[in-house]
């Protein structure tokens, strides 16, 4: 059986309520569980974090969770410093990082789904299978007809700034996975994520490939489904627009018929 991530999957149970640590200071943290090996629905955990024991992160709490309480508890991570993008998660309500969102938030209530409809392995683990045979479809990585240079593919300080705002990209997927026109068409629009990287490969002057780049995109579905909501823009831990690489793509699809 495939689950998937809110909110497609609206029947989430209550789960278990762990015991409280003695503490001054205690964060509750509501988690979704979900294992394919037990046979159960899906259901949300509640712990007690105790905060003057962990790092102020969320994901500070997750590891402490899962080192104090209860080893079962599944989710991703690897450099604890916003640059694998690997943490993604959605923390109350918005799809971010849960190494750079502090545990302080405002209702000292922390509510964590896995990435929205996404299917799920694990927990906090999303399928993003799909994501990555997305990005491939664009083949992010420079491509050229002229002979190799003896030393290095140069490129100008104004060319290299045209890149800005695009390649500081993580592939972390929150953009993708807060789009609506990605969550209905997730097979055929290519999503904020991978259209972001074309438009990183599309705009980079060392690049001799960027007809075939557009050819690719000049679908119905795998670039026209975006319908400018911002969703993505919204939800970029790294601060980056999404949208906007799209519509300039979209311009120059279009530089191209007139
Ligand atoms: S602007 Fe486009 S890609 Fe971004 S959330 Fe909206 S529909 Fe999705
Ligand atoms: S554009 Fe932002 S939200 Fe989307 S994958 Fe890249 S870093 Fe993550
Ligand atoms: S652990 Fe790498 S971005 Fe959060």
């Amino acid at each position: 059986m495939v689950q998937f991530a809110l909110p497609r999957n609206s029947k989430v149970g209550t789960g278990r309520t762990w015991p409280r640590p003695e503490s001054a200071a205690l964060r509750e943290f509501r988690i979704y569980r979900w294992n394919p090996d037990d046979g159960r629905n899906p259901r949300t955990d509640t712990y007690f974090v105790d905060a003057t024991d962990c790092g102020p992160m969320v994901l500070d709490g997750l590891i402490w969770i899962k080192n104090n309480i209860d080893p079962t508890l599944t989710f991703r991570r690897s450099c604890r410093e916003g640059i694998c993008g690997s943490c993604a998660m959605n923390i109350n309500g918005q799809n971010t990082l849960a190494c750079t969102r502090a545990m302080d938030l405002d209702d000292d209530l922390v509510r964590i789904n896995p990435l929205p409809h996404q299917p799920v392995i694990k927990d906090l683990v999303p399928d993003l299978s799909n994501f990555y045979a997305q990005l491939a479809i664009i083949e992010p990585w420079l491509q050229t007809k002229t002979p190799t240079p003896q030393k290095e593919w140069r490129q100008s300080h104004e060319d290299r700034e045209k890149l800005n705002g695009l390649y500081e990209c993580i592939l972390c997927a929150c953009c993708s996975t807060s789009c609506p026109s990605y969550w209905w068409n997730s097979e055929r629009f290519l999503g904020p994520a991978a259209l972001l990287q074309a438009a990183r490969w599309i705009n980079d002057s060392r690049d001799e490939a960027t007809g075939e780049r557009l050819d690719i995109l000049e679908d119905p579905f795998r670039l026209y489904r975006c319908h400018i909501i911002l969703n993505c823009a919204k939800a970029c831990p790294k601060g980056l627009n999404p949208s906007q690489a799209i519509a300039e793509i979209r311009l120059k699809l279009l530089g191209r018929k007139i």
